[in-house]
C-alpha cells in the first residue's frame, strides 16, 4: 500500500473514497464541512437521518455524492470533540480499516488535519494513520493453497492536508511511518512462519538479505566461532537441536563514526520445547514466536535503514532452537558462560536467559552508548502485565525513563519493574556462581536479575515482550511489537544531541 501527503481540499479530491470524520452528533470536522458546502448539505442530511451510528470506528459509506468528483464518501466517527484522545483515534482508525477492507476503492483520501489529537500533533497523526492501517491490512497467506478470493485491493491512500503546505516535518513523519511499517512487518512475517522454516539458518539467510538491500555491514557466527569466545551458555541451549545455533551481527551506521552504537540484543529462539524440562503440550505450537525478540531487532534496523535514520545502531541476535535430545542439555549441568561465571541450569526451560547472557557479554565490544535486549523471557510477565503493556528493567533510570517514553510516544507501551538485589538471592545455587532459575514468586524479574549479572559494565535495559509480542487465539500472531518504540528511541536519541 502506498501512501502519500499533499496539500489538497477534500472536497476536491478525484478519489475511489474520500473519507470524511464526523464528532459527536452531526457535528463534521472541517473537511466534512468543506465537502458538505459543496455538495449542497448531502452528508448533513445523512448524518440527521441518524444512518451514522454514535459510536467511534463506525462508518457510513454513500456513492457518487453530487457535488464532489469522488467515487464514494465514507463518513467516519470520531466522537466527541473533548473525548477525541489516543484510545478513540485508534478506534476509528480500526474502524476506518475495517470499512475500506470491505470496499472496492483502489484509493482513498484521508484528510488527516482532523485527526491530530490533542497536544500529539499532525506528525503523530500521520505516523499513527499509516501504522494502524499498514497493520490492519497486512496479511500472511503465503502458505495456503486454499486462499480467500482477494477483494480488490487499497492500493495508495493520500493523506490531504487542507489550506497548508505540506511540511517537512510532515513529510518526515511518512517517511517514518512506511518504513517502520516495513519493519514491522518483516518482524511479523519471521514470527508467524513456522519453526521448521524459520531456523537459526533462515534468520541467518534474512539477516543477509537486509544487509545486502541496505549495504548493511553483516557477521554470523558460527558453533565453532561460540566455542572459541568460550560461549558455555548459549551452546548449552543449542546442544539438544540438529539445527545448527547463528550468531548474528548487523550492523547500520546512519550516523558519524565517533558516535557509539545502540547495540539492540535479540532473543532468536526458533522453538522452544523447554528441552529436557519438557513444556506441557497445550499450546507450544505458540513457542515458534519465541524468537520475536530477534525479529523485533532485525525489523528495527531494517526500518532505521529505511529511512536512513542519523543513528548507529548494531543488532546482535543469538538463535538456535531448545530440543529434548540425548545430547541435550540436564537440569543439574554446570556451565561457564562468556563472562566467565559459572550457572547451574536447573531448569532447561529457562533458556531465553542463557542465550542471552552471552549475546549480552558479546556486546561489550562494540562499545556501546546503551544496550537493550529484546525478549520473550517468562510467561510470568504475561500473567504480571498481561497483553498490553511490555516488561521493562533498568540500570540506568535515565535510559528506562527514555523508553517509556518513547513507547507512550509510539503507542507501543512499557511499564517499570524493579530490579533491586534484594531479588538476587532467590538465584542462589550450592554448587556454581549462580542458578538459571529463581523460583515461581517474581518470575519475570529474577529473569531480569539473572542478566543483570551480565552487563554490570554495561548502560542496559531489558523488554521483556512475552505478552506483548503475539496474540493467542482466533487472531493468533505476530504483533511486530516492539519495533514501534524501538524506531522511535533510536530517532528521539539521535534528535536529542
Ligand atoms: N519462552 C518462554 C517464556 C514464555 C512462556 C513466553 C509462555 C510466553 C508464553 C521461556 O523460555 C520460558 O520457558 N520461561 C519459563 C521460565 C521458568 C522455567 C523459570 C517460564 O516462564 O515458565
Ligand atoms: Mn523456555
Ligand atoms: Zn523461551
Amino acid at each position: 500500500m502506498q501512501f502519500s501527503i499533499r496539500t489538497l481540499s477534500p472536497e476536491k479530491a478525484r478519489t475511489g473514497c474520500l473519507v470524511l470524520g464526523v464528532l459527536g452528533g452531526e457535528t463534521m470536522t472541517r473537511a466534512a464541512q468543506a465537502a458538505d458546502k459543496i455538495a449542497g448539505g448531502t452528508l448533513r442530511r445523512a448524518l440527521a437521518g441518524g444512518d451514522l451510528a454514535d459510536k467511534t470506528g463506525a462508518t457510513l459509506l454513500l456513492r457518487a455524492v453530487a457535488g464532489l468528483p469522488a467515487e464514494r464518501v465514507l463518513l467516519l466517527r470520531l466522537g466527541e470533540r473533548g473525548k477525541f484522545d489516543v484510545a478513540a483515534f485508534r478506534e476509528a482508525m480500526r474502524g476506518l480499516a475495517a470499512a475500506l477492507k470491505g470496499l472496492g476503492a483502489k484509493d482513498a483520501t484521508l484528510p488527516v488535519t482532523d485527526l491530530a489529537v490533542g497536544s500529539r500533533g499532525l506528525p503523530w497523526a500521520v505516523r499513527h494513520a499509516v501504522l494502524m492501517l499498514r497493520e490492519a491490512f497486512y496479511v500472511f497467506d503465503q502458505l495456503k493453497t486454499l486462499k480467500k478470493p482477494a477483494p480488490p485491493a487499497l492500493a495508495s491512500v493520500t493523506l490531504a492536508i487542507a489550506g497548508a503546505p505540506v511540511t517537512l516535518q510532515a513529510q518526515a513523519s511518512l517517511r517514518e511511518a512506511t518504513a517502520t511499517a516495513d519493519g514491522a512487518d518483516l518482524a511479523r512475517t519471521l514470527g508467524n512462519l513456522p519453526p521448521n522454516l524459520c531456523t537459526p539458518s533462515y534468520l541467518a539467510e534474512e539477516a543477509k538479505k537486509i544487509a545486502k538491500q541496505f549495504k548493511l555491514g553483516i557477521e554470523v557466527l558460527e558453533r565453532k566461532d561460540m566455542e572459541r569466545l568460550g560461549m558455555g551458555a548459549l551452546l548449552a541451549v543449542t546442544a539438544g537441536s540438529r539445527q545448527p545455533p547463528k550468531l548474528i551481527v548487523l550492523r547500520y551506521a546512519g550516523a558519524a563514526k565517533s558516535k557509539k552504537p545502540l547495540v539492540l540484543v535479540g532473543k532468536g529462539i526458533t522453538f522452544d520445547t523447554g528441552g529436557i524440562s519438557l513444556k506441557p503440550g497445550a499450546e507450544m505450537d505458540e513457542m515458534k514466536f519465541d524468537m520475536s525478540g530477534a525479529g523485533s531487532v532485525l525489523g528495527t534496523i531494517r526500518a532505521l535503514a529505511g529511512m536512513r535514520a542519523p543513528v548507529n545502531v548494531i543488532g546482535v541476535v543469538p538463535t538456535c532452537e531448545n530440543m529434548p535430545d540425548g545430547a541435550a542439555t540436564r537440569p543439574g549441568d554446570i556451565v561457564t558462560t562468556m563472562s566467565g561465571q559459572t550457572v547451574e541450569i536447573l531448569n532447561t526451560d529457562a533458556e531465553g536467559r542463557l542465550i542471552l547472557c552471552d549475546a549480552l557479554t558479546y556486546s561489550e565490544k562494540f562499545d556501546p552508548e546503551a544496550v537493550i535486549d529484546i525478549a520473550t523471557l517468562t510467561g510470568a510477565c504475561v500473567i504480571a502485565l498481561g497483553h498490553v503493556a511490555s516488561g521493562l528493567f533498568a540500570n540506568d533510570q535515565k535510559l528506562a525513563d527514555e523508553i517509556l517514553a518513547a513507547g507512550d510516544d509510539a503507542w507501543d507501551r512499557a511499564w517499570q519493574m524493579p530490579l533491586w538485589e534484594d531479588y538476587q538471592e532467590q538465584l542462589r545455587s550450592n554448587f556454581a556462581d549462580m542458578a538459571n532459575i529463581g523460583g515461581r514468586p517474581g518470575g519475570s524479574i529474577t529473569a531480569a536479575c539473572y542478566l543483570a549479572r551480565f552487563t554490570r559494565k554495561l548502560k542496559w535495559a531489558h523488554l521483556d515482550v512475552a505478552g506483548t509480542a503475539w496474540r493467542s487465539g482466533r487472531d493468533k500472531g505476530s504483533t511486530g511489537r516492539p519495533v514501534p518504540l524501538l524506531v522511535r528511541l533510536a530517532l528521539r536519541r539521535a534528535a536529542r544531541k
